[in-house]
């Protein structure tokens, strides 16, 4: 039997959003931070800044919006990301977010995927910033939320300073006042989006030289922070971080978020805890038809490093995609990792 812990029932209860802070955010990403992963990452951190993955405004507009908008209130404080360029849908789709609750609507400037790029969304919008800017004037004249822009510092054929700088200030006049930028280009002939997530060198040094130019503004530094000690590092020249591939593959570092950033206590002492704290959530999810794997692997990387984190993984792996897997694959996961009498909260 599991019972809600009091982590746990001190968010379900907890009728006050925390208060939005942009120190430390967990990226948004597509088929990664979903609403099952978002519940488990603010079990670990109540003050990290959670992001949706992408939604287009075609797809919020003529397709499902209760299922692509749907969350948990647990999971605030949250952004909703849009991906689109039509000024129109985006000022519609930025009153739908503050209908749904979100706390933040933020707009994709940053992926390069072939796909999107012929919708005229994400990186390649880089080439358009008056076509950015009107979109964020009509967000920020159809909703109170703040309008976020995530971007790159450039994309090829259009990489120096001053057209990034040219962006900035453009996005700025509309009413933007946070930036949250991935501190490489995108190249947008000839690589994967995966490439572009590694292959262009990263340059701190342009992200750290936007918030010297710009005091007034909110930057948010994204892309391969993967320690507290870089975090730390960043947040000597920048306002906020954003970490993505490490905090999805690596969940329990978020445990260390709070005490670390924030001066609050750590909502959990091991991800054993966290974990049980997360099945009341699961089972309820399983009732309302929802697929095991679907919620459990997000959970693959909570014991990530640890000793019996492999074999926690590789039972998941083996039998969460069974017919009728339900809650007691999570548990017997779990009883194959030792728990320890305190854990590490993370990884400096
Ligand atoms: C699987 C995956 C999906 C992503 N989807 C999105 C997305 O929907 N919107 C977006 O702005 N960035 C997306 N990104 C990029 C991340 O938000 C982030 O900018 C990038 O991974 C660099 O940060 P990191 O080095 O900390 O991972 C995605 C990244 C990954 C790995």
């Amino acid at each position: 039997m599991t019972s809600t812990s009091p982590a746990q029932a001190s968010i379900r209860s907890n009728t006050v959003k925390p208060s939005l802070s942009r120190r430390f955010c967990v990226a948004p990403m597509m088929d990664w931070t979903t609403s099952h992963y978002r519940y488990l990452a603010r079990l670990l951190s109540r003050h990290t800044l959670l992001y949706t993955e992408m939604v287009t405004t075609g797809a919020l507009i003529h397709g499902d919006t209760d299922r692509f908008l749907r969350h948990d209130p647990a999971e605030y404080p949250l952004a909703l990301q849009l991906g689109g360029s039509d000024a129109g849908e985006l000022a519609h789709c930025a009153k739908l977010a503050e209908q749904f609750g979100f706390d933040e609507v933020n707009l994709n400037v940053g992926c390069p995927s072939d796909r999107v790029q012929n919708n005229m969304i994400g990186a390649c919008l880089m080439a358009h910033p008056d076509r950015v800017a009107e979109g964020v004037r009509a967000m920020a004249d159809a909703t109170s939320l703040p309008v976020t822009v995530k971007h790159r510092i450039g994309i090829d054929g259009r990489d120096s300073w001053d057209q990034l700088c040219e962006f900035v200030e453009k996005v700025a006049g509309a009413g933007c006042r946070t930036f949250i930028v991935h501190a490489r280009i995108a190249i947008l002939e000839g690589l994967s989006p995966k490439e572009n997530r590694e292959i262009p060198p990263l340059n701190y040094d342009w992200v750290y030289q936007l918030k010297q130019r710009y005091p007034h503004l909110e930057i948010i530094i994204n892309g391969g922070i993967k320690t507290f000690a870089e975090v730390h590092q960043h947040l000597a020249h920048t306002d906020g971080v954003m970490l993505g591939r490490e905090a999805y593959h690596n969940p329990w570092l978020l445990a260390g978020v709070d005490p670390e950033f924030f001066g609050a206590p750590a909502p959990f002492h091991t991800p054993h805890e966290a974990l049980r704290a997360m099945l009341p959530f699961i089972r309820s999810e399983l009732e309302r038809g929802v697929y095991l794997g679907h919620i459990s692997r997000h959970l693959l990387g909570l014991f990530h490093g640890m000793p019996g984190g492999r074999q926690f993984r590789r039972y998941i792996s083996e039998n969460a995609h069974k017919a009728g897997a339900g809650l007691e694959v999570i548990e017997e996961a779990l009883a194959r990792v030792r728990e320890p009498e305190a854990s590490p909260i993370v990884t400096a």
